[in-house]
């Protein structure tokens, strides 16, 4: 009877995965892939959200090519493959660490706001915000930096020429690749948005509007054209000439306001690390404009504190401290962070252990202190739905950490004619207007207002980790407002509780951001640790919200073990995820 329990269920969940092109967007799919242990490895590693691109960067490594080189190349072929969010029309975070000069250089190619970008350029008649003009139009879109970054990062760190590494994209893009579950489950879910533009509608569905199923070819031969350019040209090739015309042609068409000044104009930035401490690890994160790295350390700042590995993992006890330390820290985010070439972020600060420990002074151990009671500090201290994230190791040693996004799934659903690809969404990450939420429901006010060339605010936190001196893990993950969470987590596991970086990844986790007012569980917490946290004054929540699906996070990372093997952790909470090594 059981057996047969079992063998009805598989059927069903493979009935249900083969006819995916008529998911409904309402229906929550959590599929949990096979890869529930670690790749293990010893020559290289690549792990990413998408198989086929984490391939592409191992055949990079497999050349020859150092951590960099199959960094961009994983990166182009993301955007191939998984255009929710592999992007040339976005932007994003690239930490590298050089291992023979053990140094870490964190590479900003955020998008930027265009020149005739404004403050209240979002606000209707009312002075409301239009959550439709700052979503879903042109105007929505920043100034792209991904083909900037990803040719910078190559540039001066990898080894390979851009065609090389450029070629495995470009035979996706041309030859095609079969079209995956996830991929095909993903457009169906977003078909109504992309439908609404005749060129997306062009790029990712059949000419009578049909879905690709699972397993037929899906080409992109404007995409391909693009790349080919790119990879002649380099960054010119995208920011200049044909590309850069199609884009500003977009533009003035549909009443978008990037010109080729701005596209011009773009520059991606070299930033230092922020650098923090834990039991002996060190941590060393994203600076702003990402809050993600500022908030890690503060709120490991204020762990350290207390004892926390005889809490135990994910008890109820532990889960408050956790949830405790993250309202203090978004709330902190609120306030003082934005774009560092416009505002005056107060890092050290902020990242202090003094400052922590009057935050964990404030923290009741018993009980949980409503949001509405907890605000940004007044001062400080004087001051002296899709992202994705991939991990890289070479046999040397260097890594990469490498975050990037359109914001929202496809961006703003918006293709380039002729150009076969997306554009972002990310000016929602500045804040529209103070006090009012962005989609991810974040707060803000003047250090993330809208100015023009100011890179809005980013909670994207790719991270290193390091033990003695040596490299430890690289992480980093996808989720809006959840992606630092979900970063603190993964890598307080690993310090904490020494667990693998697969068992890092996969352990349940929490999230709370100050407001909403609510601790968000994904599932595999305990019924009775629930019980517990509520009794102790959380609101506790489980399952979709509007803003998140039922998991948390997709931390695509990996491990140095003490012996000299990668391990490589593909999250399993995204189903195509993959850890390719060799
Ligand atoms: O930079 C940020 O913080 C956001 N634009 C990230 C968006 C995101 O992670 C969406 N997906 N899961």
């Amino acid at each position: 009877m059981q057996m047969l329990r079992i063998v009805a269920t598989l059927f069903v969940a493979i009935g249900f995965m083969t006819s995916s092109g008529s998911v409904q967007a309402s229906d929550p799919i959590i599929v949990y892939n096979t890869q529930f242990h670690p790749t293990i490895a010893r020559s290289g590693m690549v792990v990413s959200q998408e198989t086929y691109a984490s391939k592409a960067g191992r055949e990079i490594l497999q050349m020859g090519g150092n951590a960099v080189d199959a960094a961009v190349a994983t990166g182009f072929a993301l955007a191939v493959t998984h255009p929710q969010a592999g992007n040339l029309g976005g932007g994003g975070f690239m930490m590298i660490y050089l291992r023979e000069e053990d140094r870490v250089i964190a590479l900003d190619y955020r998008e930027m706001a265009p020149a005739a970008a404004h403050r209240d350029m979002f606000l209707d008649e009312e002075g409301n915000v239009d959550n439709q003009r700052v979503r879903f139009t042109l105007k929505a879109s920043g100034v792209p930096g991904t083909v900037m970054g990803l040719t910078k990062a190559l540039e001066k760190y990898g080894t390979l020429p851009l065609d090389v590494v450029m070629a495995p994209a470009i035979r996706l893009a041309e030859e095609g690749f079969e079209m995956t579950w996830e991929l095909n489950e993903s457009l169906g879910r977003y078909a109504k948005r992309l439908k609404a533009d005749p060129e997306s509608a062009k790029n990712y569905f059949k000419p009578d509007g049909s879905l690709y199923e699972a397993g037929e070819v899906f080409r992109q031969p404007d995409l391909a054209h693009t790349l080919k350019i790119i990879a002649a040209k380099g960054a010119k090739g995208f920011y200049e000439g044909p590309v850069a015309d199609k884009l500003v042609a977009a533009m003035k068409a549909n009443g978008g306001i990037i010109t080729h000044d701005d596209l011009k104009k773009y520059h991606s930035v070299e930033r230092s690390p922020i650098e923090g401490s834990y039991r002996g690890f060190k941590v060393v994160t994203m600076p702003p404009p990402s809050s993600g790295g500022v908030h890690v350390v503060q709120m490991l700042n204020v762990l350290e504190g207390w004892d926390m590995k005889s809490l135990g993992h994910n008890s109820a006890g532990y889960i408050h401290r956790l949830t405790e330390s993250m309202k203090y820290a978004y709330a902190d985010r609120s306030k003082y962070l934005g774009d560092p070439d416009y505002f005056d972020v107060p890092v050290s600060a902020l990242t202090s252990k003094d400052y922590a420990a009057t935050i964990r002074a404030k923290i009741n151990v018993n009980k949980a202190t409503p949001s509405s009671e907890i605000a940004p500090a007044p001062s400080l201290p004087h001051e002296s739905n899709d992202t994705t994230h991939f991990s890289v190791m070479d046999k040397a040693g260097n890594m990469v950490a490498n975050t990037y996004t359109l914001n929202f799934t496809y961006g703003n659903g918006k293709s380039v004619p002729g150009a076969g690809f997306l554009l972002n969404n990310e000016m929602d990450d500045f804040s529209a207007k103070a006090g009012v939420p962005n989609a991810f429901g974040l707060l803000g006010g003047e250090a993330n207002a809208i100015e023009p060339g100011k890179r809005p605010l980013s909670s994207m936190t790719p991270t290193f980790l390091f033990k003695d001196g040596k490299p430890l893990m690289a992480t980093g993950s996808p989720g809006g407002s959840t992606i630092i969470t979900v970063v603190f987590q993964a890598i307080l596991n690993v310090m904490e509780f020494d667990m693998n970086v697969q068992a890092a990844v996969n352990a349940p986790r929490i999230h709370h951001q100050w407001y909403p007012d609510r601790l968000f569980m994904e599932p595999g917490h305990s019924i009775d640790t629930r019980r517990l946290l509520g009794e102790m004054g959380h609101n506790v929540k489980m399952g979709p919200t509007e803003a998140w699906d039922s998991v948390l996070g997709s931390a695509q990372s990996l491990m140095l073990t003490p012996s000299g093997y990668i391990m490589g952790a593909a999250d399993p909470r995204r189903p195509g995820s993959y850890a390719a090594g060799f």
